[in-house]
């Protein structure tokens, strides 16, 4: 089952403010620093290979760019690697050449951490979702838009068939930006729990979107949701779990709205913020 709790604690990309984001190590960081449930972003490799990543391309998150052998390739996106080359690239050191949250700076991430970040893979699906299972955790499937890329007809179908195989079907709320996947997979897998995601522009009806899309939650930006539709939702019986709140006090105060969910990059900071709230 999801967590029943009033707020969940839900780490974004794994804890990826302190290690490389989508991979098993970062879940397992988000696991320790007490994350109710882990988000992730499914793509698909040119072979129909279901992985975990977050960006159309690989330059940012891997060592692509550095790879002579993958140097007439750019600009290196996902569908155009095979599974077995993307898995031939190395995931983790990019972390600590770019410190993409300033947490090696400041001193939070040890050497024996960043040693341990070489060499790490792109995680498939399948070993994420397995990964959760065998942790007795749940996960947010966000299937990212694959609109203009290889596999925008499959894709769901493709993780739900995934989601049977591990048994994950009680420990994963799917998500995505691209609606008509949540209508798809309210379709093949009724009953899943899927989460409605939006970006920049507010819908002017939120109840009416989820309710259409026959989903249990809203997932809005932090910057687009106020207190009164979180109150409109909540009172229409939908979750409303925010993205990507790294601020303590927005955290507190997002709680006293009673948002359900809280994706942040900072689990550890977001279970201080709700044991705060407890006491
Ligand atoms: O699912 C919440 C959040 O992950 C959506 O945005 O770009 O971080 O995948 P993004
Ligand atoms: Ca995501």
């Amino acid at each position: 089952m999801l967590p029943a709790v009033s707020t969940m604690n839900i780490a974004h990309r794994g804890a990826r403010a302190v290690c490389p984001e989508n991979t098993l190590l970062a879940a397992g960081m988000g696991l320790a620093y007490g994350a109710h449930m882990w988000e992730l972003d499914v793509s698909m490799t040119r072979d129909g290979k279901l992985v975990v990543m977050h960006d159309d391309t690989l330059e940012r998150t891997t060592d692509v760019s550095l790879r002579p052998e993958f140097a007439a390739r750019a600009p290196w996106r996902v569908c155009d690697f095979t599974f077995d080359e993307l898995r031939s690239l190395d995931a983790g050191s990019w972390y600590v050449r770019t410190d993409p949250f300033g947490q090696i700076a400041e001193g939070m991430v040890d050497e024996d951490d960043k040693a341990s970040f070489a060499g790490l893979v792109v995680p498939t699906l399948r070993e994420a979702l397995e990964f959760t299972r065998d942790a007795d955790w749940c996960v947010n499937v966000e299937i990212k838009d694959h609109a203009h890329l290889v596999g925008h007809d499959t894709i769901v179908q493709a993780t739900l068939e995934l989601v049977r195989e591990t048994d994950m079907a009680d420990r994963v709320l799917l998500s995505s930006f691209q609606h008509r996947y949540l209508q798809e997979a309210g379709v093949l897998m009724p009953g899943l729990p899927l989460g409605v995601l939006v970006e920049d522009v507010a819908p002017a009806d939120p109840v009416a979107l989820v309710r259409s899309l026959k989903a249990q939650a809203y997932h809005p930006g932090q910057d687009i949701i106020t207190e009164a539709e979180v109150d409109r939702l909540r009172d229409a019986g939908f979750g409303v779990n925010v993205w990507t709140v790294n601020d303590a006090a927005q955290m507190a105060e997002l709680v006293s709205w009673g948002v359900t969910g809280l994706f942040t990059d900072f689990p550890l900071l977001c279970w201080g913020v709700l044991q705060d709230q407890l006491f």
